[in-house]
């Protein structure tokens, strides 16, 4: 057998990681200022993760939820109070796109309805009502397709109240900062007339935190920046640190029956020692103030540099918007000055996801490197 050929990839195999640095099999170091898709929260080979997941593999690493777990209780005792949620409800799975399907079923349970509204350039996933709300032709096949999905024009309040008017909702989803689409931000306005038009509707609101959640913009979902809360909180990636969780947070209202979600390994002994261990070195290292801090530094280095069109997004979650194609700039910055950085679907926006927990001096480097690259890509 061989691998199933769905990825482009760059000649590189990483084999050691450390807090924002990578070796790969020639041992060479690269800078990370990517996280593997925003995955690496607290850094790569966090002492603290490593003990959590080590003593609890030699503990037990696997029983399905027909036993209780103490673990999942802890894990969201603690992720309620670092999300300041502590009365919301936690239901565990094993990836963003999981996360976000049984958001969009509870959804439809709890409503009795069946259409969605989500947005232009977002992104949820490729499970096949995640893939459907997504606005990306290419990855939906014809058994994705269904009249359930609406997609509007992120910002359209006109649009969004139209909608609103004419269709039986259960539910908007909406991600913070748009991601994959290029950092896009919905206006604080938009955010708000979600909220309101979903509780006048009696749909739900369903934050996509899956990449722009676990702290990364500062705050602990980018959805608190607008000062509303969702009903529903999707989240994966940097919960985990690398370790395959996904997460679900559910308002208190909405009431569980049993067998109304599940998943077979949702919630086992190892990941939810990972989740446990994220969530620790978040408080104990303030990393969503280092995010914060960081980005504010990043952005107001960044806006000045030549051919910058635009720096957009909030903490560790950026993107560049420059005047030409990012391609040979993001190859250079990998190849020639070792730093891991992003695309999106934006050829002209370069994706910033660093681990929460970077240091100035690797802020320092990376923006010396970038001003080298650019400096010779503009000659
Ligand atoms: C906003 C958002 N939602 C959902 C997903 C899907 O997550 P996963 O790849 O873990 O299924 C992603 C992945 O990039 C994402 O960025």
């Amino acid at each position: 057998m061989k691998i199933f050929d769905v990825y482009p990839v760059y000649d590189i195999q990483p084999q050691r990681g450390e807090g924002t640095w990578i070796w790969d099999s020639k041992g060479k170091k690269y800078l990370d200022f990517y996280g593997g898709h925003a995955v690496i929260s607290i850094g790569h080979s966090h002492p603290h993760f490593l003990q959590r997941l080590h003593r609890q593999m030699q503990k037990m690493v696997f029983y399905s939820n027909a036993i209780i777990n103490p673990l999942q209780s802890e894990l969201a005792e603690k992720l309620g109070d670092l999300a300041d949620i502590p009365d919301y409800q936690l239901f565990l799975c094993n990836s963003g796109a999981e996360a976000n399907e049984n958001a969009l079923k509870l959804a439809s349970f709890h409503t009795k309805k069946k259409k969605v509204i989500s947005f232009t350039k977002g992104f949820h996933g490729r499970t096949s009502l995640a893939v459907a709300v997504t606005d990306n032709t290419k990855i939906i096949a014809p058994i994705n397709e269904t009249e359930n999905a609406i997609i509007l024009p992120l910002n359209d309040e006109k649009a969004l109240r139209e909608t609103f008017d004419k269709e039986e909702i259960a539910a908007v989803i909406i991600e913070g900062i748009q991601g994959i689409g290029g950092i896009y931000e919905p206006s604080k306005s938009f955010m708000q007339l979600i909220r309101k038009l979903c509780d006048e509707h009696g749909a739900l609101f369903i934050a996509d935190s899956v990449q722009c959640g676990c702290g990364r913009s500062g705050d602990y979902f980018a959805h608190d920046f607008y000062q509303i809360k969702a009903d529903v909180y999707t989240m994966a990636k940097g919960i985990g640190n690398g370790f395959p969780i996904g997460a679900v947070a559910i308002a208190p209202h909405i009431k569980p029956w049993y067998g109304m979600l599940g998943s077979t390994f949702g919630g086992n002994h190892l990941a939810c020692a990972a989740a446990l261990a994220v969530a620790e070195v978040m408080r104990q290292e303030n990393l969503m103030s280092n995010a914060k801090e960081k980005g504010a530094a990043l952005i107001e280095a960044i806006k000045s540099m030549p051919h910058v069109k635009e720096v957009r997004g909030r903490g560790l979650m950026l993107g560049i918007e420059f005047d030409f194609s990012i391609k040979e700039l993001r190859n250079a910055l990998l190849k020639e000055y070792g730093v891991f950085t992003g695309s999106a679907s934006n050829t002209n926006v370069l994706r910033l996801l660093p681990p929460l927990s970077i240091k100035k001096k690797e802020v320092d480097f990376f923006l010396d490197k970038l001003n080298i690259a650019l400096q010779k890509i503009a000659k």
